[in-house]
């Protein structure tokens, strides 16, 4: 009835998004990159300048008048980019924009500007000053503070944004869960308060037509009786999903049979279903017998469809995990599921029936996964063959 369309275009704007966020988040890495390109670039030419100073300080005569010029505007103009003089033997002459903490011996801060340097060398190749009298020194350097954050700038910043957004995300999610909640619990509590009077005045009729001596022998009498049970039943289904169901102990060998009891006697003879166990028949798992009945109806009246009224149904209770916890699996010989719908079949409102309503695995699921702690999922389906579910519960 409803268009299983939604879930189409719900996943395609989900698809939307995570590739506008993939741009964004694209173009920002690439523009900072470019920045810092740029940066990269500016302050290889300071340090350029920088080393010509030295070498035109190195190569002046001492009481040249341009030597305060280049000494103030060109060597004291790196006020960022950290660099370390030294020799050809790599010891350090001088240093400047390093932090170096004041209060160490002389020691540990040799030691620490000859770490420096290695740092250096793996970032940028010295660059060699040549002086006149043939010897020679070498300036290391590494990129400016400013330069480093900047290259890490964007992915922080996309990771903060992305947790961001996922904790919106899942806050978002969990409220809409607990509206939906809210609305099956109160639909379920509603029906089942709304059908309680009418059913149990039903009930009291057919005691009374039951002792009356009028209607003695009459097969009515025990069609009533039936289809007032049946109601009951159905009720009671209402209400456990409208609470807090309570989970016992049960032999589930015979919950199974009595589950599909109701349907055999409805199905046509070409529909035949079968029940097997790989455990001893008083095995029990911890059920709601109303609820569990309920998911077994739902899974069985699917495939039923699924056969069109032709092949059988086998209900197997077998040992799965490691933890050999007891699972059902129903295995049908129907038309099967594609694989790309054997999660979305259990969206409330997916249906390809005509007269379906999409909610007999969605609230199979339910009932397992919220009401019994379990587990219930496609386990194989082949198109044209058949479709096994299973259904894992707890011991
Ligand atoms: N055993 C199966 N074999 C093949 N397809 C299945 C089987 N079980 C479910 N499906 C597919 O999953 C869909 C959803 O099933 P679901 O029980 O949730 O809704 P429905 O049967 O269509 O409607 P209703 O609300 O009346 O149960 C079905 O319409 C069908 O296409
Ligand atoms: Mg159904």
């Amino acid at each position: 009835m409803i268009p299983t369309k939604i879930y189409s275009k719900k996943s395609r704007l989900k698809l939307l998004i995570i590739i506008v966020a993939l741009v964004i988040g694209g173009a920002t890495v690439v523009y900072t990159n470019l920045l810092v390109a740029k940066l990269s670039e500016r302050e290889q030419q300071l340090i350029d300048l920088y080393a010509k100073g030295l070498r035109y300080m190195g190569n002046a005569e001492i009481d040249s008048d341009n030597l305060v010029f280049v000494q103030e505007e060109i060597i004291d103009a790196n006020r960022s980019v950290p660099v370390i003089l030294t020799d050809e033997q790599e010891n350090v002459l001088a240093y400047k924009n390093l932090t170096i903490p004041e209060k160490i011996s002389e020691k540990r801060k040799k030691a620490l500007l000859q770490r420096e340097v290695a740092k250096m060398k793996t970032q940028h190749k010295p660059i060699v000053v040549a002086y006149q009298d043939d010897f020679r020194n070498y300036i290391f350097y590494k990129d400016s503070e400013l330069l480093t954050q900047l290259r890490y700038y964007p992915y922080v910043q996309l990771t903060v944004i992305a947790c961001l957004s996922l904790i919106a995300y899942y806050a978002f999610s969990y409220s809409r869960k607990a509206e939906q909640n809210r609305v099956w619990v109160g639909l379920a509590k509603e029906t089942a308060h709304q059908l309680g009077t009418p059913l149990s005045s039903l009930m009291a009729w057919y005691e009374y037509l039951k002792a009356s001596p009028r209607f003695e022998n009459e097969p009515i009498v025990e069609e009533l009786g039936k289809d007032v049970k049946r109601l009951e039943i159905i009720t009671e289904r209402f209400s456990n999903i409208g609470s807090v169901p309570v989970l016992k102990d049960e032999p589930i060998l015979r919950v199974v049979e009595n589950a599909i009891g109701y349907l055999r006697n409805r199905v046509s003879n070409k529909v035949s279903i079968v029940v097997e166990s790989d455990f001893p028949p008083e095995t029990t798992a911890k059920v709601n017998v109303p609820l569990f009945e309920w998911v077994i109806e739902n899974i069985c009246k699917n495939a039923v469809d699924a056969m069109e009224g032709k092949g059988s149904i086998t209900l197997r209770l077998v040992r799965a995990g490691a933890k050999d916890a007891l699972a059902l699996d129903i295995q049908d010989t129907g038309k099967g599921i594609p694989k790309t719908k054997q999660e979305e079949v259990f969206l409330p409102g997916y249906t390809t029936k005509k007269r379906g309503w999409g909610l007999g695995l969605a609230l199979a699921r339910r009932i397992i996964e919220n009401y019994h702690q379990g587990r219930l999922f496609v386990k194989s389906s082949e198109v044209g063959k058949g479709t096994t579910f299973r259904l894992i519960l707890n011991r």
